[in-house]
């Protein structure tokens, strides 16, 4: 695992912008693994303005998102699906057609799972991976767990991750306890992975996975078994992992 450690937010964003629009320019229609959260949406805003700057293409591009809360449709304004569109795809050159994101309101959810694995793999699967991590060490929506799944699956979100999310909906009650997520099968398989955290809150999450065992406690563990890791963390998330 690379580690890039940065003054901050803004920086964080921007490494991570130039990371994926490196693999973008080398690649035009790369597959790109994306994800919502805070932490991206500054890398979003940067990739915008790498594009209105006319440095960026999106127009062969695709992408596929790690995950979707259940029960909430696109149009809903805390799905994926609507963030995405909101953060990146309404102000680039993506085709709408090429960009997934698994479908909370499905009604076969094993099916939904499926073709999500199966039109990766048919997309060749991913060449760059974005990850966030939660304060649990979840990648995606892959909790902590005794055992973890390799492909797409509806999962229970665990307490840490409804109060860790909570801030975004009206109120704690409101957000959804399922999810649908890409499992790590399609995460480890990713040519590239690039894992972003920022701020204090994610100090102790950042020194567990940095200098801790691998487990399956610790889903973003795993992202040492894998060759090309780059984790870009600002100095208050690097603050408890000692001399990186
Ligand atoms: P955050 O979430 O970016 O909002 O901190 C990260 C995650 O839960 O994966």
């Amino acid at each position: 695992m690379k580690i890039v450690v940065v003054d901050n937010y803004d920086e964080m964003s921007k490494v991570a912008a130039e990371e994926l629009a490196s693999v973008i320019n080398n690649k035009p229609e790369a597959v790109l693994g994306l994800a919502t959260g805070g932490t991206p949406v500054g890398m979003y805003k940067e990739l915008i303005k790498m594009y209105n700057e006319k440095k960026l293409d999106f127009s062969k591009v695709t992408s596929v998102n790690l995950d979707e809360y259940v029960g909430l449709s696109g149009d809903h304004d805390q799905s994926y699906r609507y963030f995405m569109n909101t953060n990146i795809f309404n102000h680039v050159n993506i085709r709408k057609d090429h960009t997934f994101v698994p479908n909370g309101l499905a009604e076969d959810m094993k099916e939904e799972c499926s073709n999500y694995d199966k039109r990766i793999e048919e997309l060749g699967g991913i060449d760059a991976q974005i990850l966030g991590i939660g304060n649990n060490g979840h990648i995606g929506f892959n909790e902590p767990s005794d055992e973890l799944s390799l492909g797409t699956n509806l999962t229970d979100l665990q307490e840490s991750t409804i109060e860790a999310n909570a801030r975004y909906f009206a109120s704690k009650e409101e957000v959804p306890t399922q999810a649908l997520t890409m499992g790590l099968g399609a995460i480890m398989k990713a040519k590239k992975i690039i894992i972003l955290a920022s701020g204090e809150a994610k100090a102790e999450i950042i020194d567990k996975v940095i200098n801790g065992k691998i487990t399956t406690q610790i889903p973003a563990t795993m992202l040492h078994m894998h060759s090309n890791v780059i984790l870009i963390v600002d100095k208050e998330a690097a603050k408890l992992a000692g001399n990186i």
